[in-house]
């Protein structure tokens, strides 16, 4: 794709100039002319809870994310998934967003309990929830589109949560090996791209100690989110290894994992301590997944200390550590690395901790000259994108990285914003960055993936906040629209859904 061009049309016509768009350095937010490689990946995503909707339709299973959204109080405005985008029976439609946008991949996940309802091969395979995703493969593809797939993006089987608490149970490693290697063996022959987790500190620390998400659980002592992230890169590193020696050679695909990580600027970039303190947050907030992965089976340094200090907390509880033997199964588990990227911060150390928290040792902000979404953590910070990239390269083994998400909210306003210049601005000056980051930095990027498609159930925040280039309406008005990165790169605004 010939980016350069479009974006210098873009710069001149789109209602939108870097200059605008927040704190601009002529050189290092400079425009770079250029082209991306012709086998680069575009694409969109989405998950199966935000968009499929047919909560408990054709013998589906409950998710945790079902049971959460049906409880008073936890979702913004009582919103629910239960109809969502309605993707169950518009996948057809969603597709040809996706074509007349130029797609050709798109990234989704897989609903558990729509495939197995309780969570477990032994409790029965729902033969329609197969034919659904079998019917969207095989769609994408007599589109021309090829399918990402992500494996776990969220929705937990609500079984598994009642009868083993989840994710701090060791069980769940079996239960999701069964669970993914059925994948594997079902949809495998044309899925060639599976994510076996998606950004797995928002499951764990989230669900498991703030209790914002499902399954709602408050557990301060960091003992049940540590736990969470233990299983999760157990099976995460099991499943790797059974596509290895079972699926590999006769599929030949890949497998890897999306971890987000935000930018961590040094508040003093000439001052050590800030920079330590940047570094410490990059360990410690981003690096709890890519570390064990990507470097050498186990938690990063920093991480490791505050794992001491929960055991230290916890005397009679079991904090456990990795094995050896677990460590040579995690470390390398992965054929690329997935990457959800959206945002960062500014970091300084502190004197005096504000608190107890793992993060209160050091000082975290924002600057004011950076524009906000809707959504109160997103900030545009465009060069954040080039330089958490060559921080991966330098970091992590050079891996081939996947862009798995990046994109930018609206507020659920009346009428809803169609004049898309935010969005238009935040992804022209990202991908500018992806661009600097191969073509200076030589970062092997292999794919741009665009969150989302169109507007969806943003978790505990509903519908209020609209990260779609497609305007999707929920409820009686009339459904949502088509844009996409392409078009959007062309300087086209929001439009609706199909009708
Ligand atoms: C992270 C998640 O993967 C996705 O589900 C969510 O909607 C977006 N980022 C925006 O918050």
């Amino acid at each position: 794709m010939v980016l350069p061009l479009i974006l210098c049309v873009v710069l001149s016509t789109a209602h939108c100039a870097v200059q605008d768009y927040g704190a601009y350095d002529p050189v290092r937010d400079a425009f770079l002319p250029g082209s991306f490689p012709d086998s680069f990946i575009w694409s969109t995503s989405t998950s199966a809870y935000q968009i499929e909707g047919a909560w408990n339709v054709d013998s589906k299973g409950e998710s945790i994310w079902d049971r959460f959204s049906h409880t008073p109080g936890k979702v913004d405005c009582g919103d629910t998934g239960d109809v969502a985008c309605d993707s169950y029976n518009k996948y057809r439609e969603d597709v040809q967003l996706m074509k007349a946008m130029g797609l050709k991949y798109y990234r989704f996940s897989l609903s558990w309990t729509r495939i197995l309802p309780d969570g477990t091969v032994a409790g029965g395979v729902n033969q329609d929830g197969v034919d659904y995703y079998n019917n969207v493969i095989n769609e994408l593809i007599a589109n021309d589109i090829t399918p990402m797939v992500t494996l776990y993006h969220w929705d937990l089987p609500q079984a598994l949560q009642d009868r083993y608490g989840g994710w701090v149970n060791e069980t769940m490693v079996q239960l999701y090996h069964d669970y993914v290697s059925f994948a594997f063996k079902s949809f495998g022959d044309r899925v060639k791209l599976w994510l076996t987790f998606n950004d797995s500190k928002i499951v764990c620390n989230n669900g498991y100690l703030t209790g914002q998400h499902a399954p709602g659980i408050q557990d301060r002592s960091q003992l049940s989110s540590y736990l969470c992230g233990h299983n999760i890169l157990k099976a995460h590193a099991k499943a790797w290894h059974t596509y290895n020696t079972t699926f590999r050679a006769s599929q030949d695909g890949k497998v890897g994992i999306t971890v987000s990580l935000d930018w961590a600027e040094p508040r003093d970039p000439d001052l050590p301590a800030d920079v330590a303190a940047a570094d410490y947050y990059m360990q410690v907030s981003n690096s709890q997944f890519a570390h064990p992965i990507y470097v050498n089976g186990d938690y990063p340094p920093d991480f490791k200390i505050l794992v001491q200090k929960l055991k230290q907390a916890l005397p009679d509880k079991n904090v456990p550590d990795f094995s050896d033997e677990e460590k040579a199964s995690i470390r390398g588990s992965s054929d690329f690395f997935g990457l959800n990227h959206y945002t960062s911060c500014i970091v300084g150390h502190r004197d005096t901790p504000a608190g107890k928290g793992p993060l209160d040792n050091i000082n975290i902000t924002r600057s004011p000259e950076w524009r906000r979404a809707a959504t109160d953590w997103l900030y545009a910070v465009p060069w954040g994108m080039r330089r958490v990239l060559k921080y991966i390269k330098e970091t992590f083994g050079d891996p081939e990285v996947y862009i798995t998400e990046n994109g930018w909210s609206d507020g659920d306003v009346t009428p809803p914003v169609m004049e898309d210049t935010d969005r238009i601005c935040y992804y022209m000056t990202y991908i500018d960055e992806v661009l600097k980051a191969i073509m200076y930095d030589k970062v092997k990027v292999r794919a741009y993936t665009a969150w989302s498609i169109m507007d969806n159930m943003e978790w505990e925040t509903g519908y209020t906040q609209r990260f779609g280039m497609h305007c999707h309406l929920h409820g009686p008005e009339p459904a949502s629209g088509t844009q996409a990165v392409f078009k959007v790169l062309q300087g086209h605004h929001r439009q609706q859904r199909l009708p």
